[in-house]
Parts: C-alpha cells; structure tokens; sequence
C-alpha cells in the first residue's frame, strides 16, 4: 500500500481521490492540524472507496515506526507540512520541528523497514527571488523564509540520504500555484482561519465571506501591473503525483527533481476576471501595497514533467475557476 502522509490536507486529498480511483490501495496519515476528518467521507462519496486512515503525527517517532511495522507499505508520499508563509516567520522553530523534524521521523522509518520510494512535496518557493522564469529544475535555489528553507532542507536531506544509499528512489515535485477543486465540488481547499493564498481570497469575496480584497501591487513589469503565477489546476497536480509514484514503480533508483506547473503565467487580475466570468459574481477589490517578498513573475519550464513522467496540466484558469466556484458554493450550504 501507499502512506499518505497529510493525505486529509488540500493536495493529498485529492491526490488520494485519484490513487483510489485507479484501484491503488492507500493509508493515509494526518493530525488533522489544517484538515478536517470530514474529507474523508467525502473521498469515499467521489470514489465509492473508504481509505484507511490513522491519526497521527510525524513528530512522534514511536507511532510512525508502528505503522510502519503494522502495514505493508510499499511507497510514500509525503505531503505532511506546515505551509503558511508568514507564519512561519514568526514561528521559525514551530516550522523547523515540524517540517524538518517529522521529515527526518518519517525517513528513519522508512530506512528501518526497507521502504525506499518516495516521493516529496516540495515548492517553486525554492528558487527564490533572483532566478528568471521560465523556472527551470536545475537552475540555483534559495530561500526568503523558513517555510521555503524547510522546503529546500529537506532536498538537501534527499539528495544526501541518495548519496549515503543509491537504493533510494526519490521524487521530489516543486509545486507551482495548486488552485481550483475536484470537479465533484465535495473537496477543496478549506484552510481554518483567515486564508493567505490569492483563490480562496478570491472565492471567499465572491461569496461575499470578504468584504473586499486587495490585489498585492498592480506596478509590477508585467502587462497589467500585478504579478504573474502559473495556476495549476489541484486535480492535474493530483495526477503528476501518479505519474511520479509509476516512475519510482518502473524507474532506476535516482533523486528526480520535477517541476509540476502548466508553463503559462497568469496574471491576478487575470485570474480575477476569469473568476468574476465562472461565478457570475462581481469580485469587490482594491489595489494595495506590494507584498514582502513577492516575486514578480513566476512560472514553470515544464518540459521535464513531460519527458521524465509524461504528463502535462490539461486544464486552464476557466475550468479552475469552475470547479473552485463550485466548492465554494458547497461550502457555503454545509456551514
Ligand atoms: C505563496 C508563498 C509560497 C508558497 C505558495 C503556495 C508567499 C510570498 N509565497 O506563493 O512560498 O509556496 O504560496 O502555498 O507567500 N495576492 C493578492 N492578494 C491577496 C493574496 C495574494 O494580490 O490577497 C497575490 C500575491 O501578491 C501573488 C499572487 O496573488 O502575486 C499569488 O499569491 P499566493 O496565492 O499567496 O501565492 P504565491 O505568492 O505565489
């Protein structure tokens, strides 16, 4: 079977509703810190299949180690992390536990019971603020925060784990901007507390949950002023994790490093405009300061995706924007 780790969360949910799907058996592991068990349920209403599910967290190495002595797990993903940028500014030590400390748990484990494929959720974060997009896997990496510094750590600790044992095999997925739902509307993603991601922004003042929003500097070096993302839809990226998991399957043992983005750019009064179009609602915004830290331009070279696992995103910032209307929506009839 294959250990999700975070597999409640916004990615792993939907990367499960996949695995499941194609009749992959999972477990899925989460302390439900930014997740609710509820998606469970809804898992099993869009794929008619309950996966199993243990309440756990990484930091305990005790329990990580049963499971792993408890299950016969073949594979990992790794999604478990915190993620809030800011937050982790002035939560460093939180972050680096957390992140870094339920990393190295999980891998110990996995050395101990000889399971040696994973594959690792990381971040576009890790090329920082001096690289040119296109965003290409082999260009320098760096880190602004320590949400972005877990992140690139964390490859570190990969890349050395690989070089210690070359019986790993090792993906690591640099995620670009994961947007929109399952198209059922059932999961998405639903963060507790004030959002700090732009589309649950945008769909929050669609739905009218936020008075108004602010577009973070429209005087930027682009077309229309505001910064420029590359919007992947959350079920295309669900996908490049199956295709990641079919590489370790079939693959020699390596450290891959694969971006996961559409290689198109969006802007934010793009995506804003294509969100006013699938919801039939006026967005209320106004224009604000830039935001610290924020790189202008960012999007994916995503040829390596296409040669190393054959895939590519098929949707575009319509479909995203449909979908992620139509979990609003849900949302809001089940509050
Ligand atoms: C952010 C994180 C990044 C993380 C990624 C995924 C920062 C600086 N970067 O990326 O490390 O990997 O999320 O979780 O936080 N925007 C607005 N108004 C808003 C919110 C956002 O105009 O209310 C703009 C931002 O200025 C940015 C774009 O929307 O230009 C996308 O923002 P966001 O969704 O936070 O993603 P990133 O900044 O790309």
């Amino acid at each position: 079977m294959i250990l999700i780790t975070g597999g409640t969360g916004y990615i792993g949910s939907h990367t499960v509703c996949e695995l499941l799907k194609l009749g992959k058996e999972v477990l899925i592991i989460d302390n439900l810190y930014n997740s609710k068990i509820e998606v469970l349920g809804n898992i099993e209403r869009i794929t008619g299949k309950t996966p199993k599910f243990i309440l756990c967290d990484l930091c305990n190495a005790d329990i990580v180690n049963k499971i792993f002595e408890e299950n016969d797990i073949e594979s990992v993903i790794h999604f478990a992390g915190l993620k809030a940028v800011g937050e982790s500014v002035s939560m460093p030590l939180y972050y680096y536990e957390n992140n870094i400390y339920g990393t190295l748990n999980l891998l110990n484990a996995m050395k101990k019971h000889n399971v040696k494929k994973l594959v690792f959720s990381s971040s576009a974060t890790v090329y920082g603020m001096t690289n040119k997009a296109p965003f290409k896997e082999d260009m320098p990496t760096s880190a602004t925060n320590p949400y972005g510094r877990t992140k690139l750590f964390i490859e570190h600790i990969l890349n050395d784990l690989y070089v210690s044992d070359d019986s790993w095999n090792i993906v690591i997925l640099r995620y670009f901007n994961p947007v929109g739902a399952d198209e059922s509307g059932l999961i998405g993603e639903n963060p507790n507390g004030m959002p700090n991601n732009i589309m649950p922004i945008i769909s929050k003042t669609a739905a009218g949950e936020i008075e108004r929003m602010f577009v973070f500097g429209d005087d930027y070096n682009t077309a229309d002023g505001s910064c420029i993302r590359d919007f992947i839809h959350i079920t295309d990226l669900a996908m490049g994790h199956v295709k990641a998991l079919e590489l370790l399957e079939n693959g020699k043992c390596e450290v891959n490093t694969i971006n996961l983005g559409t290689g198109n750019g969006y802007s934010v009064f793009e995506l804003i405009k294509a969100f006013e179009k699938a919801s039939g609602r006026k967005i209320q915004y106004s224009v604000g300061p830039r935001r610290t830290g924020d790189v202008p331009i960012t999007f994916a070279d995503a040829t390596l995706a296409k040669e190393k696992l054959g895939w590519s995103a098929k949707y575009g910032i319509e479909k995203i924007c449909e979908d992620a209307w139509r979990w609003q929506l849900n949302c809001l009839k089940n509050k």
